[in-house]
């Protein structure tokens, strides 16, 4: 009995201690003077739980409409959503660097911790590792391999076809992902990864990349976590691990390392990063074409997928833009297959795919930074010290009325173009433009802006453009809403499409 009284008041000495700790923290903080939420003021639990319910990016546009552009999610954390600060914040010399949470997106290799382009931290070794590939990503680079997006959308079409010709529902939720995972592995390695063929996660993959992305949103909240769990260096707990893709990525460099350099065929990806390595062997081994491809497969499907969807999903909801969109596509005179450069100048085409990027972001937190030892000066005077976590999410500032309008929450292509019916003039419009995509945060900005935005964006402009000239698209049930989930990327399911053919594009 006396030993249980002893640990009793261990606890309660503790307990004490602790919450101590946190109200003395809670009223010295330099920053208790910002609204958020009252729990999260105290602990990041409050985030960790919101983020875990699923709609973190629904809870950040609720509290920001609340209390305004600074609202506090965490003792440290302050969420904004002011245009003024963007440049600053996400500037081009990486002065406000990444916050812990990119470390839960390292990977373990036995003991050793080895971060990617995405998760590193510092300034010196982002600097190094992605100062080589850029070239790469570049669009007059990607459009060499143009034709190997054409396969895929070739590939693409004859699955449509058949749900055509069957009259059978098309799961598009679930081929649009099929499809991006089949280009970017055809663009990196000449060959797609067969989900189209298949008709499913045959290989798990993509059950795996959503686990992980479900870890990654919610232990990054409390990255300390993640020491515990999947890092832990005795019994690792967390999601399965990229073994299997990480494997596939090494398989196909060793392979075509043996087969020697090709000599016919499209170039790829992982023949650009295979010469890189030649020229630069100090910098570029074989971990870091691995790496380099890994990141291609990791990080350009899923996000990719998420934006078709938008495209088609509010599209189909919207009949009038629909028709606008297809006429637009009927009256261009297009070739088959559509050129990037073709469909790219159709204006109303692409407002509707800004819209649909600025409507539903493939990110839904926030891009999480810290104050530099200058600090950061918000506009209502308040001084935010070195060390403070801030960030935006890209679901907050897309909806900010004073950048895109006081409709900022419908769907509305036309925003993208000229107000001629109102009389906007084109200064006027050239400068409410330029606001708009300062402003857009679909693939980040600034030093760490999204490298592969280039290939989202040309496979985007060809696939929708196919897609729409193509088919004609109907949604089952057009009253019922899709499912949405935000695990750092937010994720939509339940996009059930008749699909029926339309005169072909000719070739
Ligand atoms: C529509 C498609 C895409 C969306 C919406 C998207 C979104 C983003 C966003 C918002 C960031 C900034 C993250 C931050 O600042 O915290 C980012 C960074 C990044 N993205 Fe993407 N992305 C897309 C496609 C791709 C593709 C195709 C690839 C690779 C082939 C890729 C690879 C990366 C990498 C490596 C970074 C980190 C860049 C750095 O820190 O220097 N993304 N992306």
């Amino acid at each position: 009995m006396e030993i249980i009284g002893a640990v009793a008041q261990l606890f309660f000495f503790f307990g004490a201690l602790a919450l101590a700790n946190t109200l003395w923290a809670y009223y010295q903080s330099p920053i208790k003077k910002i609204p958020g939420p009252f729990l999260a003021k105290f602990t990041n639990l409050w985030r960790f739980f919101d983020n875990w319910g699923g709609r973190p990016e629904l809870t950040h546009q609720l509290l920001h409409a609340k209390y305004g552009s600074a609202v506090r999610l965490g003792p440290d954390l302050v969420s904004l959503s002011d245009p003024a600060l963007m440049r600053k914040i996400y500037d081009s010399r990486g002065q406000f660097r990444k916050t812990e949470f990119y470390s839960v997106n390292d990977a373990k290799v036995g003991s050793t911790i080895i971060s990617n382009v995405f998760s590193t931290r510092s300034n010196a070794d982002h600097t190094q590792k992605r100062s080589l590939l850029t070239q790469f990503y570049k669009m007059s680079h990607l459009l060499k391999s143009e034709s190997l997006v054409d396969d895929t959308i070739d590939s693409f079409c004859k699955h449509l076809d058949r749900f055509a010709d069957e009259g059978t529902v098309c799961k598009m939720d679930e081929w649009l992902l099929f499809f991006a995972w089949d280009v970017i592995s055809q663009l990196t390695f000449s060959r797609p990864m067969g989900f189209m063929d298949e008709g499913k996660d045959y290989s798990g993959l993509l059950g795996t990349a959503d686990k992980a992305l479900d870890y990654f949103s919610v232990i990054g909240q409390i990255p300390a976590l993640d020491k515990w769990l999947a890092k832990n260096p005795i019994m690792p707990i967390g999601p399965p691990s990229f073994d299997a893709a990480a494997g596939f990525c090494a398989q196909q460099s060793i392979s075509r390392q043996q087969a020697g350099e090709k000599t016919e065929g499209k170039r790829d990806m992982l023949d650009d990063f295979l010469q890189l390595k030649k020229q630069n062997p100090l910098t570029m081994d074989d971990n870091g074409v691995i790496g380099a491809v890994l990141v291609n497969v990791l990080a350009g499907a899923d996000t990719t997928a998420i934006v078709l969807r938008a495209v088609v999903y509010y599209t189909l909801k919207n009949p009038i833009i629909y028709r606008k969109l297809q006429q637009e596509l009927d009256d261009a005179n297009l070739t088959a297959p559509l050129a990037y450069a073709a469909v790219s100048k159709l204006p109303y085409f692409d407002a509707v795919i800004r819209e649909s990027c600025r409507f539903h972001p493939g990110v839904g937190l926030l891009l999480e930074r810290i104050v530099p030892d200058t600090g950061l000066q918000l506009a209502d005077g308040t001084f935010l010290p070195a060390g403070t976590k801030v960030g935006m999410n890209p679901w907050v500032i897309h909806k900010n009325k004073t950048i895109y309008g006081q409709d900022a929450e419908s769907f509305r292509p036309e925003r993208w173009l000229r107000n001629e019916e109102g009389g906007e003039t084109d200064e006027a419009y050239a400068e409410r433009l330029a606001t708009m995509k300062r402003n857009d945060l679909c693939f980040g900005t600034g030093k760490r802006v999204c490298i592969g935005k280039d290939i989202s964006i040309m496979e985007m402009y060809k696939t929708m453009a196919t897609l729409f000239k193509n088919y004609e698209m109907n949604l089952v049930d057009p009253e019922k809403e899709w499912h949405v989930q935000n695990s750092w990327f937010v994720r939509q399911t339940g996009i059930n499409v008749k699909v029926q053919r339309r005169k072909p594009i000719i070739a």
